[in-house]
């Protein structure tokens, strides 16, 4: 056995391969069922008994020495394969993702009454809620609306029983919280929810849309405050230059009664499209608690005073968002809410 030319095969062959492949055909001739090192083995049976120890050894180192210049050649290639890999798949972790446009929003009624909740909270206000399935006497006889009040007339209502019925208005949420609280006053609250109406649905009416209402109790609660309170909400809705008018109204719950106006947000007072061409946007209505409210809720009418307000999210919705048809929030066309999600910077689609 020529040892020392086998070592030179050995290493010629495995020298000259660059691929797996290759490499364990390389194997195969060596060590397969008739490769070299195999029968070389295999032959030992027909070496003289004094030479078998010395032929065997001589086998056995050629065995060990394919074995490591195999292995080695394998790392070689297998260290290729990998910085191959790691170049051809490089990845610039440094390169903005792109938000995937699957994750949902919120809708545009839901942004704005969570922005409204906000804004009263930052002014101190609780937000609770009520119960979208009221009574009679909460949504009307406690507000100062008897039965046979012309107001109701305003209010078509559905009615589930004689005296169950779908609130009509978030109002009805004063008199539960005001019975509720009567010992622990001073407070301020808005509350926001769905009402219920028979109206037929129109580009501005719906039978079911949102309110929030807000109620300050407290000792020297005044106009003013109530002023002050709604030129706060008017300018950080519709912006800092906004101002405000209040147009006496009737409201059977408060006394005096305002409808309350701002000023254009569009044309900034001079007359356009959105405001009518009058410079003004009719925008929630408002007005001290009547004294027959606080009384019929338990509540002191000679120590206490307060002021309250109601607030139509679709309006409010409506008019920053440019929307001109209130049943649009109630499609669910993914089109027209993926559109208002991006409107403020919304969460589709940009870059992160
Ligand atoms: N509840 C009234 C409505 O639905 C809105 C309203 C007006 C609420 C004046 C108030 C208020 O709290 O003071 O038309």
């Amino acid at each position: 056995m020529d040892s020392k030319k086998i070592i030179n095969d050995i290493n010629k062959d495995i020298e000259s391969v660059s691929d797996i492949k290759s490499l364990n055909e390389v194997r195969n001739n060596y060590l397969g069922k008739s490769g070299v090192i195999t029968l070389l083995r295999a032959d030992i049976k027909n070496i003289k008994p004094e030479d078998k120890k010395e032929y065997g050894m001589k086998v056995n180192e050629l065995f060990n020495y394919f074995n490591e210049v195999y292995g080695k050649k394998l790392d070689s290639i297998n260290d290729a394969i990998l910085n191959e890999k790691l170049v051809s798949e490089k990845i610039d972790v440094t390169l903005p993702g792109i938000r995937l446009n699957n994750g949902g929003g919120y809708h545009p009624i839901t942004k704005v009454k969570n922005e409204l909740e906000d804004l009263f909270i930052s002014m101190g206000y609780d937000v609770v809620t009520g119960s979208e399935l009221e009574d009679d006497l909460h949504c009307f006889e406690m507000l100062n609306i008897p039965k046979d009040h012309p107001a109701r007339d305003t209010q078509d209502t559905f009615y589930i029983s004689d005296e169950l019925l779908l609130r009509t208005q978030t109002s009805a949420v004063q008199a539960r919280f005001m019975e509720d609280v009567k010992n622990h006053k001073p407070f301020k609250i808005v509350a926001p929810g769905k009402t219920y109406r028979r109206d037929n649905d129109d580009a501005t009416h719906s039978h079911q849309f949102y309110q929030m209402e807000g109620l300050v109790i407290g000792e020297d609660i005044s106009l003013a405050d109530l002023k002050g309170t709604l030129l706060e909400f008017a300018k950080k809705m519709f912006g800092e230059e906004r101002t405000v008018r209040f147009r006496p109204s009737f409201f059977p719950f408060t006394e005096p009664s305002y409808e309350v106006d701002i000023s254009c947000f569009k044309c900034g007072g001079k007359g356009c499209n959105i405001c009518k061409q009058t410079g003004w946007i009719e925008i929630l209505g408002s007005g001290m608690v009547h004294p027959n409210v606080l009384k019929s809720c338990g509540i002191d009418s000679d120590k206490y005073r307060g002021f309250a307000f109601g607030i139509g999210i679709e309006r409010v919705a409506m008019l920053k968002y440019g929307i001109n048809n209130i049943r649009d929030f109630y499609m669910n066309d993914v089109r027209f809410l993926d559109t208002y999600n991006r409107v403020d910077g919304g969460d589709n689609n940009e870059t992160i």
